[in-house]
């Protein structure tokens, strides 16, 4: 279906120049005070949504400039652009393609369709490749060539094609099963795939390799060094077409040609971005690690989500809050950075993930009409898990000359810790976004012990860190990342960005010599400096 992407420019809209006017008198107020003046004011700002509470109370924001926000929402393209996204129109206009990761987690009844045609059957086929082969696995029915069960799973891909299945894998170990190993791979560092894998018996081990395009480089160095190991230690000659390997990939094509047997490869749709495909086949790991009724259950999370973002008017729509808070601190207050700070271990790579996902997606200075924007985009995402960020960068959010905006996660209960540790992690969080809000000080205080407070947090907490809540936590993201975009008027879903540095390590990387004389001097000098300098380089022994 064709997609109507001109949304209006947000500078032209009467609520952007509210906001311009309000932004000078805000920062003056202190949040402190506007607790002060409206007790109500920490019920009257949080939200609560299934087991996810959002208290942005602390927010530096009173009613004038909450109007004036959400009606920005209202005077922009965003519940068009909503209808858009979810009809599965090419809101992907550069590539036209469609974005419609939400069918993933859909059910029948949800009527997702693209050109006019149900999505559902698609989504339940692939869906069901993943949950036989996954149950397989588990159950130790998947044999490798000489007859034993998988112990390592070592999962292949980079970006979208990685991230997403790592960071739920890391989230949900309370789930996962106590006999099966996964490991991930992404990086082209060549110590990362050879120490991985020099720890492992291969006879035992399954290598997934995803990509969605089965073309990127990173990924396919790492499968050849993979496929080698296993060549030379279980004497095959095709490995690639054994059962110790798996494709997931949108390019079966490509797959084939790769010589993976057909049987072992798991599609997804092109319609399936690769920063929103953890919820696809590519989550084939997180359902071989938790089983697939969990993996379900986060697949559920995020539909509940999806119905939230899609039914709950915008004063209390999770997703929407947080984008418009965003959007204050980015284009009105000018903070350049937002920091994600979970207090839960498991979390540790949401900062990661998140990176991918707010600036990839919405890291663009054009808008939908291809006109260069004259306005902020995505903020730099940060971020580390607290208590740890708490003894290295606290103390600027604290007392730097930056202005931080920070989301505060954590999880209520953790049947994984006890109460002694788990109160004391819990504390902390709430020490310090108190600290950060109300600083400390008054005239007669030595300038260096001064907390100026006044710095804002939102705190998000999940009543436990389940594959459902975790589900929801990642969509709920997802749909603020598209507000986003959407009142910035601008392609969230492409990223051209990427592409001119892939193809110049290609060019350096295919005909070295050559085309090293095509580039800057400083990058003569640097890859001169590396030939001359190299043990590893053949020629120079
Ligand atoms: O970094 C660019 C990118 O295209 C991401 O968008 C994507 O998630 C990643 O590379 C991996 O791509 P693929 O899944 O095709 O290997």
């Amino acid at each position: 279906m064709t997609f109507n992407s001109s949304g209006p420019s947000p500078t032209s809209l009467p609520a952007w120049h509210e906001l311009l006017n309000l932004k000078e008198s805000i920062l003056e107020q202190s949040i402190l005070e506007l607790f002060n003046k409206n007790p109500a004011r920490s019920k009257q700002l949080s939200i609560q949504h299934d087991e996810l509470f959002l208290d942005y109370s602390k927010n530096l924001v009173n009613d004038q400039v909450m109007s004036s926000l959400l009606a920005l929402a209202d005077q922009s393209a965003l519940s068009d652009h909503t209808k858009a996204i979810f009809a599965g129109e090419l809101v992907n206009t550069t590539e036209q393609k469609a974005a419609l990761h939400p069918a993933l987690r859909g059910k029948a009844e949800d009527n997702y369709v693209l050109n006019g045609m149900p999505v559902h059957e698609q989504v339940k086929q692939s869906l069901s490749q993943v949950s036989s082969i996954s149950d397989q696995i588990r159950q130790g029915k998947w044999l490798g060539s000489t007859g034993k069960a998988v112990t390592d799973v070592i999962h292949l891909g980079v970006g979208g094609s990685e991230l997403g299945p790592r960071m739920a894998c890391q989230a949900l170990q309370a789930y996962a099963h106590p006999d099966l190993k996964i490991h991930f791979v992404s990086n082209a560092d060549g110590a990362e795939i050879l120490t991985t894998v020099k720890s492992l018996n291969p006879e035992t081990t399954l290598i997934i390799i995803a990509s969605k395009s089965f073309t990127t480089e990173e990924t396919m160095l790492n499968a050849h060094s993979a496929i080698n190991w296993l060549e030379e230690n279980l004497g095959l000659s095709q490995a690639q077409s054994s059962t110790h390997v798996i494709g997931i990939t949108a390019n079966r094509e490509n797959a084939l040609a790769f010589g993976i047997d057909p049987s072992q490869i798991l599609e997804f749709q092109e319609w399936v971005g690769g920063r929103y495909s953890l919820w696809s086949s590519i989550g084939l790991p997180i359902a071989i690690s938790i089983g697939y009724k969990n993996f379900e259950a986060m697949l559920d999370g995020a539909r509940e989500m999806d119905i939230h973002f899609k039914t709950t008017p915008f004063e209390r729509n999770m997703p929407v809050i947080l984008a418009l808070l965003g959007i204050w601190y980015s284009n009105f207050l000018n903070t350049q950075t937002i920091a994600v700070i979970p207090y839960c271990e498991r979390l540790t790579l949401l900062p990661d993930y998140l990176q991918q996902l707010d600036m990839e997606s919405n890291g663009k200075s054009v808008s939908l009409n291809g006109e260069s924007v004259n306005y902020t985009t995505a903020p730099i995402l940060w971020g580390q898990t607290g208590t740890d960020g708490q003894h290295a960068f606290f103390q600027l959010l604290h007392q730097g000359s930056h202005l931080v905006p920070i989301d505060f996660i954590a999880a209520v209960n953790d049947p994984l810790s006890n109460e002694k540790h788990h109160n004391f992690l819990l504390n902390n969080l709430l020490a310090q976004a108190a600290a950060l809000m109300t600083g400390r000080g008054d005239k007669s205080t030595p300038t260096h012990k001064l907390y100026p407070g006044n710095k804002p947090s939102n705190i998000l907490l999940v009543n436990e860190l389940s594959p459902k809540n975790f589900g929801a936590l990642v969509a709920l993201y997802e749909h603020k990342v598209f507000v986003q975009g959407s009142i910035w008027n601008i392609n969230s879903y492409d990223q051209w960005g990427v592409e001119l540095g892939k193809q110049l390590t290609h060019k350096l990387t295919s005909d070295g010599n050559v085309s090293i004389k095509e580039f800057d001097g400083s990058t003569q000098q640097l890859s001169e400096y590396i030939h001359q300098h190299t043990m590893l380089s053949s020629d120079k022994s």
